[in-house]
């Protein structure tokens, strides 16, 4: 619906944009209309997300063909492929003569980096990096003060990224399984964790203005059940690393999957502190002292904060495009260009490769310096991909049989989770100050009981039927998980339906 918006820049000029990958691709349509930005093609390999493109734009052009979508006349590109693809693919949107504004991370190695960065400077074309954590009204508020002097130096940081996502290892972003189903996601089911450090390293550098110089990691052993890429620990284990920032201080960047999902962000300067607890807010700690006093404030948003709250990730959605199109528009620099990009990028690379060596530091690069990108031209370390195409059952399984994988297991994650959610809570739930959460967990359940018992049924039998493959070995992990003893027993359900019905007539408040 056509809805007179704020105008935003003074000019009539339009950007005509496609967008490439129309997954996370789509979540920045809204905002682009108060942007002078005109969204006119789209390109995704999916079908399903190209109806949804044209249902929301209707008259544009949409392709699964990636050549047939460059070809197109438009001027930039919202780059939201696949993330160990986007360097390779912003550099066809370059080449293409377009501008980009590419989701994170830049680039999977440091020689793809140098190459980007040359690009850039070849080309001319405006460069960006949608790393949208630091334009939230509070990490924008703590970079205000922090530039005002508030804070003094950076003493050390921890900002964290810690997010359990095990079945988008099955799932595309929409929740629709893989297909052809015996397949996985294209690296969301491999990709180790460290890669995807923007979102808490970000905003340190945002917030204090300075860069990281060296990194260093070491290796953890354990991950989460269900994750494919257990050896490598994939996405289904912690990937903390310590960096050293260009002022001399510290930080400590946790990026992850595991059992308590945390967005906690702490920063110590030497004059005062902060402290973003999602629940409580932001607190400072003003004084200069360990014991000063701490309080919590109401961060004000920068100009433009009316809009920008409307979008997605606490208006970082908004920031990253707003300063996309002013780039374009006006020719003011955004904060993440090419060699932010770089700066945010290559910690995480460096530090996957630091905890592959058992701890090795490394010094992180500033590509703006060509005798350092020089240095690692050539270098195209990196993790090893998992065989995605050939999928996770023999190759002459049957394909009747296999096509079902992704599917189920996006059921049986969500089966077992529940189960052992109220297994586990059964153990302590006389020592609940709420007791009722723990009748809303049995009467979920209970809800949900007979596709719980079809989708461990439907778990089992594609397990049973290639007992040696990957598949085979994250579905017994989640029905190990989901104690398929228990659940397949006889009178499972009957118990459970009898348990919900009974808490149910309790007051609630009532402790037995
Ligand atoms: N900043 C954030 O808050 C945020 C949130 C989610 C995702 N992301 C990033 O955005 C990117 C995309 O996210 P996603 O969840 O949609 O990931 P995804 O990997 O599932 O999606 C990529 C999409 O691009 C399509 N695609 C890839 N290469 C293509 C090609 N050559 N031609 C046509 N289509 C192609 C795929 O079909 C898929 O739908 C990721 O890199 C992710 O890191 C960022």
């Amino acid at each position: 619906m056509a809805r007179k918006q704020k105008k935003v820049f003074d000019t009539e000029r339009k950007i005509r944009l496609g967008i490439w990958g129309l997954g996370r691709g789509l979540s920045f349509y809204r905002t682009c209309s108060f942007l002078n930005i005109e969204v006119v093609a789209g390109c995704d390999y999916n079908e399903h997300m190209r109806r949804r493109f044209l249902e929301m734009n209707p008259g544009a052009y949409a392709t699964g063909n990636d050549e047939e979508f460059l070809k197109q006349d438009f001027d930039a590109v919202l780059l939201a492929t696949y993330c160990p693809n986007h360097a390779q693919d912003a550099l066809r949107c370059l080449r293409a003569g377009k501008h980009v504004l590419s989701e994170v991370t830049a680039f999977f190695t440091l020689a793809e980096g140098v190459e980007l960065v040359e690009e850039v400077e070849r080309t001319g074309l405006v460069y960006n990096l949608a790393e949208n954590y630091p334009f939230t009204a509070a990490n924008m508020y703590l970079a205000r003060k922090w530039r005002e002097g508030l804070f003094g130096e950076l003493m050390y940081a921890e900002y964290e990224y810690v997010h359990e996502v095990r079945s988008l290892c099955y799932t595309y972003i929409d929740g629709v399984p893989v297909e052809p189903g015996w397949t996985v996601h294209a690296w969301r089911s491999w990709l180790n964790y460290h890669y995807y450090c923007t979102h808490s390293l970000g905003p340190v550098m945002v917030i204090t203005g300075t860069r990281p110089t060296r990194v260093v990691a070491l290796p953890g052993r354990q991950h989460l059940s269900g994750y494919l890429a257990a050896k490598s620990a994939g996405m289904g284990g912690v990937a903390p690393s310590l960096i050293l920032m260009s002022n001399g201080g510290l930080m400590r960047n946790l990026m992850g999957a595991t059992t308590n999902d945390s967005h906690i962000q702490r920063l110590w300067g030497t004059l005062g502190a902060a402290e973003i607890i999602p629940e409580i807010g932001l607190q400072l700690r003003l004084g200069g002292s360990g014991s000063s006093p701490k309080m919590l404030v109401n961060p004000s948003w920068d100009e433009l904060g009316e809009l920008a709250v409307k979008t997605g990730h606490g208006g970082g959605d908004f920031w990253v495009l707003y300063y996309f199109a002013r780039q374009i528009l006006t020719g003011q620099p955004a904060p993440f260009d090419v060699y932010s990009a770089a700066d945010v990028t290559i910690p995480g690379i460096l530090a996957f490769r630091s905890a592959q060596e058992n701890g090795k530091a490394y010094d992180v690069p500033d590509f703006r310096d060509k005798r350092q990108r020089d240095i690692w031209r050539d270098d195209t370390w990196a993790q090893q991909p998992y065989d995605v195409k050939k999928g996770v059952f023999p190759e002459t399984a049957d394909k009747s049989i296999t096509s079902q994988f992704t599917t189920v297991m996006k059921d049986l994650i969500r089966s077992s989770l529940q189960c052992r959610a109220y297994f586990d809570w059964a153990k302590v739930r006389k020592d609940l100050v709420e007791p009722e959460k723990y009748q809303s967990v049995v009467k979920k359940t209970a809800q949900e009981a007979d596709q719980i018992v079809a989708a461990y049924q439907k778990a089992r039998h594609l397990a049973d039927a290639y007992p040696e493959s990957d598949g085979a070995r994250v579905l017994k992990e989640m029905l190990e998980l989901g104690k398929e003893p228990l659940v397949s027993s006889p009178g499972f359900v009957a118990k459970l339906k009898r348990e919900a019905r009974k808490g149910s007539k309790k007051k609630p408040g009532a402790r037995k």
